[in-house]
């Protein structure tokens, strides 16, 4: 399954607020369309989400190509503007559209035409090296996943969530292969059930078993010894070791540390921000009240309440077993080892 992928001169994506009723493309012609598509989440999830940022930034080429050089420069630095405001705490949304602003500057005072087939290829490359680290982070965490494995996750680190294949579903994906696994436990992931309508979904389509639960059988679920090790995505992950992943991660995170179960993070070296000190100062994105107040179109609390909505939480790095990437898995102390992965990262 592939969420996003580039067909004549177009974006079109699996619209992701439909599933798991309707799985319906949306097609989309100008960078504003794919921006409104990041903001609503119709895609979603961190590597995806870069992916339709660095196409979106093609688009936007293709429409100013015409203009002199200077011009089509300074209306490019305005999209980058304009995508990086969709959504604020998955890094890899800023890592593409850093990549795609690279490209420009790298063939600067030529021809607007000759940049923006550059940009189509570099975005086309980003989609399709992003499905390439997916698989190898399944081969490598496939060390980690004992036989008969059952696995629980939240949210969805799924294909959908990516250019394809997935991270945590990823790994889940080389464990069914390998004939390792027993079974998936997913979270529902309130508010926007992105655990029952896209990794069910996904897990379901492709026969692996799972189970879903509720957000707050979690705890029952790893107390009774029903789990042998829990995997979850990031969207952006500190310099010491800190992940941003979507809200209820860190409540998982203290209940695997105080059942002394494995908890593992799955993000490929697109999701690390390098620069940043502590998942302190990771923006956490505060979305609106109607997604706590409503379920399904369905009031299911009183009118005017006051409603906390935050759409991320931090987990801390001591209570991360290891990160699972691309270039090979890191263990504590996780700052140590990802000192030198940045390293790795920008000598590339
Ligand atoms: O708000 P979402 O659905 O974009 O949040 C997605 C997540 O939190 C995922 O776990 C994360 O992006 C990792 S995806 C490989």
């Amino acid at each position: 399954m592939q969420p996003i992928w580039w067909e004549e001169g177009k974006v079109v994506l699996i619209d992701q607020s439909k599933l798991p009723h309707r799985q319906e493309n949306i097609t989309c012609s100008t960078y504003q369309e794919v921006g409104d598509a990041i903001r609503e989440m119709r895609v979603r999830g961190a590597p995806a989400i870069g992916v339709a940022a660095a196409f979106g930034f093609v688009l936007a080429a293709r429409e100013y190509e015409n203009l002199p050089a200077g011009l089509f420069s300074q209306k490019l630095r305005k999209v980058a503007t304009f995508l990086s405001a969709t959504r604020p705490t998955a890094v890899n949304l800023f890592w593409a559209l850093r990549k795609m602003q690279m490209v420009v500057a790298e063939y600067i005072g030529d021809d607007p035409h000759i940049i923006t087939n550059e940009l189509e290829k570099a975005a086309l490359k980003l989609a399709e090296e992003d499905r390439d680290n997916n698989r190898r982070i399944g081969e490598l965490g496939l060390s980690l996943v004992c036989p008969n494995a059952r696995i629980l996750t939240h949210c969805n680190a799924g294909a959908l969530a990516t250019a394809g294949y997935g991270t945590a579903l990823g790994v889940i994906r080389a464990a069914q292969g390998a004939g390792r696994l027993e079974r998936v436990y997913v979270d529902e992931t309130r508010p926007l059930l992105q655990g029952a309508r896209l990794t069910a979904y996904e897990l379901v389509k492709e026969g692996i078993p799972v189970t879903l639960i509720t957000d707050n059988m979690a705890g029952y679920v790893l107390q009774q010894g029903m789990v042998d090790l829990v995997m979850v995505g990031a969207d952006r992950i500190a310099a010491n070791g800190d992940v941003a992943n979507k809200i209820g991660t860190y409540s998982l995170a203290v209940l695997a540390w105080v059942n002394n179960i494995p908890f593992y993070v799955v993000a490929p070296t697109s999701s690390f921000d390098f620069q940043l000190a502590t998942g302190a100062h990771i923006p956490i994105e505060e979305r609106e009240a109607h997604e706590v107040t409503h379920f399904l179109g369905q009031s299911t609390a009183p009118a005017g309440v006051d409603v906390f909505n935050p759409s991320f939480d931090i987990t801390q790095a001591e209570y991360i077993t290891a990160i699972i990437t691309e270039v090979g898995i890191l263990a504590p102390p996780l700052k140590v080892g990802i000192e030198k992965l940045g390293e790795v990262v920008a000598g590339e």
